[in-house]
């Protein structure tokens, strides 16, 4: 249910979960990108005449009340975006939260202090739930990037009010829905990043539902190493040598293409300017460390996105905060860019680092979609039912 089928809503309470775990320096919003996703539902509600009430957290307080953890320094931020003014309650259940929403006009909005300051938002209190509850008369979870938590406010309220997916989660959900529930065919994946330990389920899961999968960054070391190549130096998890094996072999079952990298940049030690060379792959010293995908590798993943119509991607290909082994993850994101602004592909992207990579080469604005999400859409990745999308369906 979305907010299309809330009914008219005016003077009622909606009770909004966002997700304003935002990036902070010394205590002032450092990129406020999750607290402009939240503004299409925020204005919604407030143009269909209802009281807008925020729940949110913000780090790990640990069901504490961590002073340096509050929610208040988003408030000056949050009002200049929606251009209205913005109450701040000091606790997000009892008093000063009933007389902050009591307060407000019709159309008005409160940001709650955070959730996380009570144990019962990660234990999933029932009896802290209905505290929430009984402070408002629905419920819009907007924060697809909290979904992986069966938390009180992302899970444990669908239950007990009337709950409706915002706008921002309407839009994560068709698009993730576009790129791998169902997609145009051929799909490409590219999954990149440092360690394959932290990726199995996911690479597990992509090699059963994709076309061709590229693998890049360091983890795609381990791959090497599998196949027996010398990656000197270079991050590698030797003791998943096996494992790496066991994904090529559901791969090549699956019928699913893998794309290791061909060849590589390499340098001395990581450091920005660094002298860099390309090699082949059996061509890497003892000393050399693998720090970027190499031109040839780049091609051939351009060619692949060419023979694609949809792209899902997580994880950068090389050590892109460290020019020059920016490169390969630049190129290959202005390729994916240019092919979704053409409409030939369908390119969705998230997850941490990726966003920062995207960012970095310029094209966030240009891919089909880019969620902000990071720990959630992984685990969508790894095709894991999320509990505060599963709660919305009931
Ligand atoms: C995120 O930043 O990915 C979400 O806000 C979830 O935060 P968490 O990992 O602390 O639950």
């Amino acid at each position: 249910r979305t907010l299309d089928d809330t009914g008219p809503i005016s003077g009622k309470t909606a009770l909004v979960r966002v997700d304003f775990n935002v990036p902070m320096e010394d205590g002032r919003v450092a990129d406020d990108t999750r607290l402009r996703v939240a503004l299409p539902t925020i204005q919604r509600l407030r143009d269909a005449g209802a009281k807008v009430a925020l729940l949110a957290h913000f780090d790990r307080p640990k069901g504490k009340v961590v002073p340096s953890m509050s929610l208040k320094p988003v408030v000056d931020d949050l009002e200049r975006l929606l251009g209205a003014p913005v109450r701040f309650a000091e606790d997000c259940v009892g008093a000063p939260a009933a007389e902050a929403i009591r307060d407000l006009e019709t159309g008005g909005v409160v940001l709650l202090e955070n959730v996380r300051f009570h144990p019962g938002e990660e234990a999933n209190d029932p009896a802290f739930a209905r505290r929430l509850a009984d402070l408002g008369d629905l419920y819009v979870n907007d924060t697809f990037s909290a979904a992986h938590r069966a938390h009180a406010s992302t899970e444990g309220l669908a239950r007990l009010l009337p709950a409706y997916a915002g706008e921002s989660m309407r839009r994560e959900l068709e698009a993730l829905d576009a790129a791998l529930g169902n997609p145009r065919t051929p799909v490409l994946g590219i999954v990149g990043g440092s360690k394959v330990s932290t990726k199995l389920d996911l690479l597990n899961n992509l090699v059963a539902k994709l076309d061709r999968l590229a693998i890049g960054g360091g983890m795609a070391n381990t791959f090497l190493h599998a196949q027996g190549i010398d990656v000197g130096a270079s991050l590698c998890e030797k003791d998943l040598a096996d494992t790496a094996r066991q994904i090529m072999e559901a791969a090549r079952r699956a019928d699913c293409e893998l794309l290791l990298p061909v060849d590589v940049v390499v340098a001395k030690e990581v450091r920005p300017g660094v002298e860099a060379g390309v090699r082949a792959l059996d061509r890497i010293a003892a000393d050399d460390l693998i720090l970027d995908a190499g031109p040839e590798t780049v091609a051939r993943l351009k060619r692949a996105m060419d023979l694609s119509k949809t792209l899902i991607w997580n994880g950068p290909l090389g050590v892109f905060e460290v020019p020059p082994f920016d490169a390969a993850t630049v190129e290959a994101a202005r390729h994916a860019a240019d092919l979704a602004k053409a409409g030939t592909l369908t390119a969705v992207a998230g997850g941490g680092d990726t966003v920062s990579a995207l960012n970095h080469a310029g094209v966030v604005d240009d891919m089909t979609f880019v969620s902000t999400a990071g720990g959630a859409f992984l685990e969508w990745m790894e095709g894991k039912p999320l509990p505060g999308v599963e709660a919305l369906r009931v």
